[in-house]
């Protein structure tokens, strides 16, 4: 009997790819469905290397119905973690309907190929942002997961609607298990400096930001806004290890409550402000980075600190690694590999 397959759409990206090699690692046979369209080819290569294991690859729009049908008749499939999706807050409010076709419309196709072919495991990358301002409430910051939402983006609207499609879905089907994982801040890269965040174009991000300041491709970080009531008046973040990300996957995979939907916080439960985060990535870099205080940016809120106690006590996962150890990962993958996958000019390393 063929063993069957784990399902990771989006599994080229920089969350899915660690994702994909926890699962090596820990056994699973991984197929892998991208269409590349934020992440290269060359993401195989590394994770061939990191695990000695090859995952299987269609590249699949998950937009295309009839593609991902195919791909569900040729492999045997029994679960599914999903992360493809669009994910820049900004772009989003610019083309909202591509947004709500990608993430949504890719997410009802998902549903609907699983539905016709039986599978009923699924782990869902959903987000903190789907909260929005916990700080509108008294006693929501850590945010427990029934903090009441109010995503303020339409990327995040897109998220939370993915959510209560999940949901209503799974209350038709009694057998069907999805777990709703709402990642804070995700952070680093893989220990062996092979394997990290590749963002295309300018990125939008504070930690990847700031190590293309450490490579010298970016003069300086804006620090958007020190008018926060926080310690040192920068916003408050709970940033995550990729690599305790990932294994939350794992865990979620493997203790899937059957026939429920379940929402689960993964963060750390330790907030750190942007001088927090500047003043970590330079003690990993060994000098001073430089940055400018700006203005507020739109959407910015004070503070997404995580109540991650509930998946502690449910399923026992807890974050192991610190910002720091996040802030060393980041350094080695970024010095090592200043373009990510691709050339200076832009290229694939390894085009598909
Ligand atoms: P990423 O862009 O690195 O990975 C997403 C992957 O999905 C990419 O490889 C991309 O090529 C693929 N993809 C996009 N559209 C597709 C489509 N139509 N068909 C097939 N593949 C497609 O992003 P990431 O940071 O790894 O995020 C993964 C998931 O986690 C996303 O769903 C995102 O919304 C969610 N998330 C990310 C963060 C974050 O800060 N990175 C935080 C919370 C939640
Ligand atoms: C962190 C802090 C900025 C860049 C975003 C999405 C969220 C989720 C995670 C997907 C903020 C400050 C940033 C810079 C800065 N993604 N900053 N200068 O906004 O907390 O969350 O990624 O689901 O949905 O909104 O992350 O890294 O952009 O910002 O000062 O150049 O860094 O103001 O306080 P954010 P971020």
């Amino acid at each position: 009997m063929s063993v069957p397959y784990v399902c990771v759409t989006g599994g080229t990206g920089y969350i899915g790819c660690h994702t994909v090699v926890a699962l090596l690692e820990a056994g699973y046979n991984v197929l892998i469905i991208d269409n590349l369209s934020n992440s290269s080819y060359e993401a195989i290569n590394r994770i061939q290397k990191i695990t000695g294991k090859n995952p299987a690859f269609e590249k699949v729009d998950v937009t295309d119905l009839s593609a991902l049908n195919l791909v569900f008749m040729r492999y045997k499939i029994d679960s599914v973690i999903h992360f493809a999706a669009l994910k820049a807050v900004g772009e989003s409010s610019r083309l909202p309907l591509e947004y709500y076709r990608v993430n949504v419309g890719g997410s009802i196709n998902l549903l609907q190929v699983m539905d016709l072919h039986g599978v009923e495991n699924l782990v869902y990358s959903s987000s903190a942002t789907v909260y929005g301002d916990a700080t509108r409430f008294e006693n929501m910051i850590p945010i427990p997961e029934h903090c009441p939402l109010g995503p303020t983006n339409p990327y995040g609207r897109t998220k939370r609607t993915t959510e209560d499609i999940f949901r209503d879905y799974s209350a038709s089907k009694p057998n069907f298990s999805v777990a709703l994982l709402r990642y804070f801040n995700p952070a680093g890269a893989h220990p062996s400096g092979l394997m990290g965040e590749d963002p295309r174009g300018i990125p939008n991000n504070l930690l990847p930001y700031l190590s293309q300041v450490a490579t010298k491709r970016r003069p300086y970080l804006s620090v958007f806004g020190n008018d926060y009531n926080s310690k040192d008046g920068t916003p408050i973040r709970d940033y995550i290890h990729v690599v305790d990300l990932a294994r939350a996957h794992l865990v979620a995979l493997k203790s899937l409550p059957k026939g429920q939907c379940k929402e689960w916080n993964i963060g750390t439960g330790r907030g750190s402000t942007v001088m927090d985060v500047i003043a970590a990535f330079s003690k990993a870099v060994g000098r001073d980075l430089p940055y400018k205080i700006e203005g507020r940016r739109a959407g910015d809120v004070l503070d997404l600190t995580a109540d991650p106690t509930l998946i502690t006590k449910e399923l026992g996962y807890k974050t192991e690694k610190t910002l720091e150890e996040a802030c060393i990962d980041l350094w080695r993958w970024q010095s090592g590999n200043p373009y990510g996958y691709q050339t200076e000019d832009g290229e694939d390393i390894t085009p598909y």
